[in-house]
């Protein structure tokens, strides 16, 4: 990194206001938070893709052990010039120093960008504020540049997408709904699931092969569905997880939908 952008974010060394360097332009740019997806290019607001077309750069994050960045995929149609795209290979580290010092960094980044007067659009999958690394980069970025201008835009999460590819109502009447990213054991998710009426699970990943099988021993596993990799490819859509024969992958970038008695039917 060169010393002009280490000094963005240095608070020792508080930077002249806009307008009164003239190497600064009169205006920062504007920050937009974009979820696209899950799956099929066109899922993202209108004034979302608005804002990606404004945009001068948009920064879209790939977790280190894929090749493609999702978020990308995601792009694919919507006629965005790949000279405007900027990969950031995402940081997963449990370490909490190095994930500060990673979004630190990548906030300077994007504050550089701003104060060269460029909007800046910043991709994640789904909605942006639900379960996204989005909050520590925006924390990240108020922090560097407090006077930067941010819009979210909100996203379309990916238990709502799972909810309309499979056409299973989520949460009727007066039922209560739980999303959790999956516990580590079977005794907690079965607590979680007597406790609602429905329980959205996300981050399952290698936990599927026990949690399919505790929802078999529970009896319900005939009204849960799981969607894996919505509009991706290897996409899987299941309606019901009883006898569910799906392949090894399907527990990755998954959702499953879990209801703990049989939907109610409510016409004749
Ligand atoms: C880091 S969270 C991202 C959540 C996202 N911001 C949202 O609004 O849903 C990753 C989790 O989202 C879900 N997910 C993301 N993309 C998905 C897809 N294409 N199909 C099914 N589930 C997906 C999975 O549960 C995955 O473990």
């Amino acid at each position: 990194m060169n010393e002009s952008r280490q000094d963005i974010c240095n608070p020792a060394q508080p930077r002249a206001p806009a307008g009164a360097n003239p190497d600064v332009p009169a205006e920062v740019g504007r920050f937009f938070g974009v979820g696209v997806g899950p799956g099929p290019a066109g899922f993202l607001p209108v004034a979302a893709l608005e804002a990606l077309h404004r945009a001068q750069v948009i920064f879209l994050p790939r977790a280190r052990s894929a090749e493609q960045s999702v978020a990308g995929q995601c792009l694919a149609g919507l006629d965005i010039p790949a000279s405007k795209l900027r990969e950031i290979e995402f940081e997963m580290d449990p370490d909490r120093s190095i994930l500060r010092e990673h979004y630190s960094a990548l906030a300077r980044d994007i504050a550089a960008e701003l104060l060269a007067g460029h909007d800046v659009a910043y991709l994640t999958i789904g909605d942006p504020m639900t379960f996204s690394t989005y909050g520590y980069t925006l924390a990240a970025l108020r922090e560097c540049l407090p006077e930067a201008p941010i819009r979210t835009f909100p996203g379309i999460t990916s238990f709502a997408a799972a909810a309309a590819a499979l056409g299973w109502p989520l949460g009727e009447g007066k039922e209560r709904i739980l999303v959790l990213p999956c516990p580590d054991d079977a005794d907690s998710l079965r607590r979680d699931i007597e406790t609602h009426d429905v329980v959205v699970l996300m981050k399952i990943g290698r936990r599927l092969p026990w949690v399919l099988g505790l929802l078999n021993e529970m009896g319900i596993a005939a009204q849960c569905a799981l969607a894996a990799r919505i509009g991706l490819p290897g996409e899987v859509l299941c309606a019901s997880v009883r006898d569910f024969d799906g392949p090894a992958h399907a527990g990755y970038l998954s959702t499953m939908l879990i209801r703990r008695q049989a939907r109610e039917q409510r016409h004749v």
